[in-house]
C-alpha cells in the first residue's frame, strides 16, 4: 500500500430536477469548486476519520472503498478536510464517497477511469443514502455540468453552458436529511401515484426547457425554469418554510430565479443572478444566513 495517498472530488448542486430524478425523469447538475480531501494512511482500520466521526457507515464507506480498491481495510484509515457543510444538499456524501474511493485507488496504485468511478461512487454513496438515483457521486466524479437520467447505467450528457453559470448558494439554518426527504415523498408516492407521477413528468418539462436555456446562455430563460421548478417542489412537499423565505427574498433582491437545491426540506438555495456577489451580500444582510457567490458548470471553473 502505498501511503499517505490522497484523494479530492467536489459538491454538486441540482440545478434542476431533484426528487423526481429518482423516479427516472432527468436532472441537471453540476460540480463545485467547493469539495473534501480524503488521506490514506496506514493503521488500525477500517476507520474514518471525518464530521461522520462516531457514525459506524464511515467504517462501512472505508471497507467498500477497499473492497473496490483491493485493499486490506483491516490496515485503512482515513481522514478527511472537507470545504463542504455537511447536511445542506450540497452532495458532502457523495464527495466523501468519490474522494475515498480515489484516495484508496490511489493507495493501491490504480487509476479509476471514469466509469468505474460513477459506478463505484454510487455503490457506496449507497452506504449513506438508501435509494440514491446516482447523481451525487456523478457530480463528484465529474465536476462539471451534465444532464442526469438515473438506469443501469445511467444516462450522463455533458451541458456546457456558453460561460459559467453565476449563481449564489445560501444555507439553511438547520442540516437535514436526504434520505427522510426521498422516504417522505415516496410514501406520499405510494398513496397517490398518479398525482405524483403527473407533477413528475410537469419538472421533467421544466427541466427540459431550462436544458436548453442553459446550452443558449439564456440565464432569463433558465431562472424562470428555476421559479417553476421550485413551485413544483412545493407542491410535491419537499420545501420548507424557511427554504420558501430565502427563495422570496432572493427573488425581491433581484435573482433570475431562485430554488431549494437537493434533498431540500431545509437545506441549501441556489439562485440565478447577473451580479452573484452583490446578490450574496445582499441576502446574507437581510437575512443572516450564509450565502456565497459562485461560478459553476464549466470544467476549469471546478477543482479537481
Ligand atoms: C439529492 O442530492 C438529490 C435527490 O434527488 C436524491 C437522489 O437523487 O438520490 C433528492
Amino acid at each position: 500500500m502505498r501511503t499517505p495517498a490522497r484523494g479530492r472530488a467536489g459538491g454538486k448542486v441540482i440545478l434542476l430536477g431533484e426528487h423526481v430524478v429518482v423516479y427516472g425523469r432527468p436532472a441537471i447538475a453540476t460540480g463545485l469548486p467547493l469539495g473534501l480531501e480524503a488521506e490514506v494512511s496506514a493503521g488500525d482500520g477500517p476507520a474514518l476519520a471525518s464530521e461522520h466521526d462516531g457514525d459506524p457507515r464511515g467504517a462501512d464507506l472505508v471497507r467498500a472503498a477497499c473492497a473496490a480498491t483491493g485493499l486490506d481495510p483491516a490496515r485503512v484509515v482515513v481522514r478527511v478536510r472537507s470545504e463542504l457543510p455537511p447536511g445542506r444538499g450540497l452532495g458532502s456524501s457523495a464527495a466523501l464517497a468519490v474522494a475515498t474511493l480515489r484516495a484508496c485507488a490511489a493507495a493501491a496504485g490504480r487509476t479509476l477511469s471514469t466509469d468505474e468511478e460513477l459506478a463505484l461512487g454510487r455503490r457506496l454513496e449507497g452506504v449513506f443514502h438508501g435509494t440514491p438515483s446516482g447523481i451525487d457521486p456523478a457530480a463528484a466524479a465529474l465536476g462539471r455540468c451534465f444532464g442526469f437520467v438515473r438506469g443501469e447505467p445511467p444516462v450522463v450528457t455533458p451541458l456546457a453552458p456558453p460561460a459559467p453559470l453565476p449563481l449564489v448558494v445560501a444555507f439553511g439554518a438547520c442540516p437535514r436529511d436526504t434520505g427522510a426527504a426521498v422516504g417522505g415523498l415516496r410514501a406520499r408516492w405510494d398513496a397517490e401515484p398518479a398525482t405524483y407521477e403527473a407533477l413528475f413528468d410537469a419538472v421533467a418539462a421544466v427541466v427540459a426547457r431550462g436544458a436548453e436555456a442553459l446550452l443558449r446562455g439564456d440565464l432569463t430563460g433558465l431562472g424562470a425554469a428555476f421559479d417553476e421548478n421550485q413551485t413544483l417542489l412545493e407542491r410535491l412537499g419537499v420545501s420548507s418554510d424557511e427554504i420558501g423565505t430565502l427563495v422570496a427574498t432572493a427573488r425581491r433582491l433581484g435573482a433570475l430565479g431562485a430554488k431549494l437545491t437537493g434533498g431540500g426540506a431545509g437545506g441549501a438555495i441556489i439562485a440565478l443572478a447577473t451580479d452573484p456577489e452583490t446578490l450574496a451580500a445582499r441576502l446574507a444582510d437581510a437575512t443572516g444566513v450564509q450565502a456565497l457567490a459562485l461560478r459553476v458548470g464549466r470544467a476549469q471553473e471546478v477543482a479537481a
